[in-house]
């Protein structure tokens, strides 16, 4: 797929911008803090409504401003969509071809971008639950199953914690809970199992290609369940065994709301191993490697948008990372300067200077 068009008014420092994308490469330009981030934050927005930089969407909204407003084409094969959304202090709206929609299940996946971000690198170090929200965000975008089974789990494991709270047992609806989850689990699991293989099969020989080195670089699942094992039996065990401690704990201490994925490099973590450097390529890799993923899972591409992703590479690296995504997928990516290997035919030049965003090299 790709974005044809994105308007924005009251977005951030943009009081309006229209643009229209070339459906090959995009290069945004300007110093720093004139709203390069700030127009890529506008689409991955319009793909996952919300922001990956803050929780509070008012801070989206323009300074002194009432709203912001966000709307784009979709070109997906031969389907033109329209998407829409209004930011306001109470909330925000969304639309698909002008049609008002409530579920966040029915606007997601409409349009599918992959983003890279220097702030991304911190994934390495955070919290487990940040690592599942990456999965969870890139499986959701392939599948709406996945996002309805893990809203069922949330509500589900809410009930099963408030039961182990409580101070008499209820034996047969614990069973009933469980069993309930279970179901869900399974749907999730699989879902993680087919996206860390996926992931698997194309992340270490992109590694080897943009690092130049003979590495192995992995992911590996950290599951609840052991990894080949027939995923509903043994839920049923891991409840099983957990279920005493739960009951003295007051929560749920096991289950897929546990889980969570490491990178590895030759089989360490690569927070033990890797430098700054190579976690960069890593994640700049694996990346590369979920546009794979979702293209062979939807069979479509999503959009790979780079936030200031060049200045950090050396000339080769730049080189490779352009010769590996050229004209095979759409690209939005975001820098000070355009390198001066990269030729001016072969891509569309916006510069934005405070707020302002116009087509060609100088503002
Ligand atoms: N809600 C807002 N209203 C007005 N300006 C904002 C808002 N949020 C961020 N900005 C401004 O946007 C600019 C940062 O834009 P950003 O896209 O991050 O810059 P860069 O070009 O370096 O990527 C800053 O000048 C900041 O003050
Ligand atoms: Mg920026």
């Amino acid at each position: 797929m790709i974005v044809k068009d994105l308007k924005l008014r009251n977005f951030r420092n943009y009081e309006t911008a229209e643009v229209q994308f070339s459906p090959g490469l995009n290069v945004i330009t300007g110093l720093n803090a004139q709203g390069k981030t700030n127009l890529l934050e506008s689409l991955v927005y319009l793909s996952l409504t919300r922001s990956f930089r803050i929780t509070e969407d008012s801070a989206l909204i323009r300074s002194g401003c009432d709203f912001a407003s966000l709307a784009c084409t979709v070109q997906d094969k031969d389907r033109t969509i329209q998407l829409g959304s209004v930011i306001y202090s109470g909330g925000k709206t969304l639309s698909v071809n002008r049609v008002p929609v409530k579920r966040t299940s029915e606007f997601v996946g409409k349009l599918n971008t992959v983003l890279f971000s220097p702030d991304d690198l911190g994934i390495f170090l955070d919290a487990p639950r940040e690592r599942r929200r990456l999965l969870d965000q890139e499986i959701t975008k392939v599948s709406s199953g996945y996002l309805f089974a893990l809203q069922n789990y949330r509500n589900l494991l809410k009930d099963r914690n408030a039961l182990l709270k409580q101070n008499v047992r209820d034996d047969s609806y614990m069973e009933i809970l469980e069993e309930r989850m279970i179901r869900e689990e399974e749907t999730v699991i699989l879902g993680r199992r087919a996206f860390i293989q996926a992931i698997n099969e194309n992340l270490p020989e992109y590694y080897r290609r943009l690092s130049g080195e003979d590495a192995e670089v992995r992911i590996a699942y950290q599951s609840c369940i052991p990894l080949d094992s027939e995923i509903k039996s043994s839920l049923k065990k891991m409840y099983d065994l957990s279920r005493e401690k739960d009951l003295l704990f007051h929560s749920t201490g096991s289950g897929i709301h546990r889980e969570d994925i490491a990178f590895t490099m030759n089989g360490t973590n690569v927070i033990s191993c890797a430098s700054q450097g190579q976690k960069r390529m890593i994640l700049l890799s694996f990346k590369l490697a979920i546009l794979n993923y979702i293209e062979a899972a939807s069979s479509t591409k999503a959009v790979l948008l780079l936030d200031d992703v060049l200045s950090e590479l050396d000339r080769n690296r730049q080189k490779t990372l352009m010769a590996l995504i050229s004209n095979s997928v759409q690209c939005i990516i975001t820098g000070t300067e355009i390198p001066e290997f990269i030729s001016r035919k072969q891509l569309k030049e916006f510069r934005v200077d405070q707020g302002k965003l116009i087509q060609g090299g100088s503002a």
